[in-house]
């Protein structure tokens, strides 16, 4: 066991830090202390779902939790998490072998064409992020495991450079067609803050997010890889086609305004026409989020969560029964807003509530959901957290 456990300090993940258990991972697997350690948060979206491969705004914010990455340059690769313990000898021109580790190769390769990646590397990963639960585990991991690989490397990649490496290896050697929402949050976060991310122009834009928020999970586990974020990103494509024969010089659907939606009803499929409403109203209503979170006014920030909640059930489809329970109960019980945050099709529910009903009021919704699945959600909550980081080898 490479951690220890005693009774007054029970061995609790989001206790001991991805950090230190990355590195004592590392120590007694390869018998010798990592050369360099870095990590990366997870994220939750507070506004701006499906929105980011669209061309339109996002506000994500970066979760305290965070995946670690302890390595040290080896004649080899080598892979080792403690989500699953197993060391993986990995040759990097190998097809994909449908497992996490495709996400570390998709990285080297990346690096490999930047002149950014050691010959060869042993790593140690940590993570205290829920897998599968839509919040941006597989950024966390891209994002700290460029991080590391590419000090290995000697070299010191910007922020900018990191998201593209993160966001190439997801989409082009892992095929999940991604936006970069998720690399840009992991690698630009600052503490205390949500970000403002205009996919399009590229602006980032901090706004102090200075309270907390719950995460509710679903315990329903969605699968990325080539599934319905992909059917949903192809349906948006044949929209933006439809709307060019109309509309020639449009470069993204959010770039269409409410006003443009009679005629996108009167001329696309009726399929595509609520995916397109989707896209139009999220656009505004991530804009007016990040205004009200400007503004310090939760109880609007907390209606357009429940708005966008709604239009991802209606118009994206992408919502699950169990989601939509949590975000009724959460309401009723008095928080400001909920909504299903990430890809969807499973994954957990963002809770925005006054500071102090909060904990109350998930608790409550705990209870209802008992009562509806016969099984306890788990919940947690969560400050603002910073971004990829060069940690300090722990002893
Ligand atoms: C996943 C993708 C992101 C984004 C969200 C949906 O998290 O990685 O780029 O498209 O889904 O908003």
């Amino acid at each position: 066991m490479p951690h220890s456990t005693s009774p007054e300090k029970p061995f609790n993940s989001t206790r001991l830090s991805p950090a230190r258990l990355a590195t004592s991972l590392f120590t007694s697997t390869f018998a010798t202390r990592p050369a360099v350690v870095a990590s990366a948060p997870g994220r939750v979206n507070l506004l701006g779902e499906h929105t980011d491969y669209n061309g339109g705004p996002v506000l994500p914010v970066a979760l305290e939790r965070r995946t670690a990455v302890a390595a040290r340059a080896a004649q080899r690769w080598a892979f080792l998490s403690d989500a699953d313990g197993e060391l993986h000898g990995i040759d990097i021109d190998a097809p994909p072998r449908a497992a996490w580790t495709d996400y570390v190769v998709g990285v080297v390769r990346e690096l490999r064409s930047l002149g950014a990646a050691p010959p060869g590397a042993e790593l140690a990963l940590s993570t205290n992020l829920p897998l599968g639960a839509g919040l941006s585990s597989s950024a966390a991991l891209t994002v700290a495991t460029a991080k590391a690989l590419s000090l290995l490397a000697g070299k010191r990649l910007s922020a900018e450079a990191l998201v593209e490496v993160a966001f190439r290896a997801e989409y082009h050697q892992v095929g999940v067609r991604c936006g970069r929402m998720d690399q840009t949050i992991s690698a630009h976060a600052e503490r205390g803050s949500a970000l403002f991310f205009e996919t399009a122009s590229g602006l980032l834009h901090p706004v102090p997010f200075p309270g907390r928020l719950w995460i509710i999970e679903t315990g329903v586990s969605h699968r990325l890889t080539g599934g319905a974020l992909n059917e949903r990103r192809r349906e948006c494509e044949e929209a933006l086609a439809f709307c060019r024969d109309w509309r020639p010089g449009l470069a993204h659907l959010a770039q269409l305004s409410p006003g443009d939606l009679p005629e996108v009803g009167r001329r696309l499929p009726p399929p595509l026409v609520p995916r397109v409403r989707h896209v139009v109203t999220e656009t505004a209503r991530t804009r007016g989020a990040a205004d009200a979170l400007a503004a310090g006014d939760l109880a609007m920030l907390g209606r357009l969560l429940v708005q966008g909640h709604e239009s991802l059930r209606v118009d994206y489809e992408s919502t699950i029964p169990e989601a939509d329970f949590i975000v009724t109960s959460a309401v009723e019980h008095g928080a400001f807003g909920a909504r299903l945050t990430g890809a969807g099709w499973g994954g957990a529910v963002v809770v925005l509530a006054p500071a102090e009903r909060e904990a109350r009021i998930v608790a409550e919704v705990g209870g209802d959901f008992q009562r509806r699945y016969q099984r306890l959600p788990v919940t947690w909550s969560t400050r603002a957290g910073r971004g990829v980081r060069r940690e300090t080898i722990p002893e």
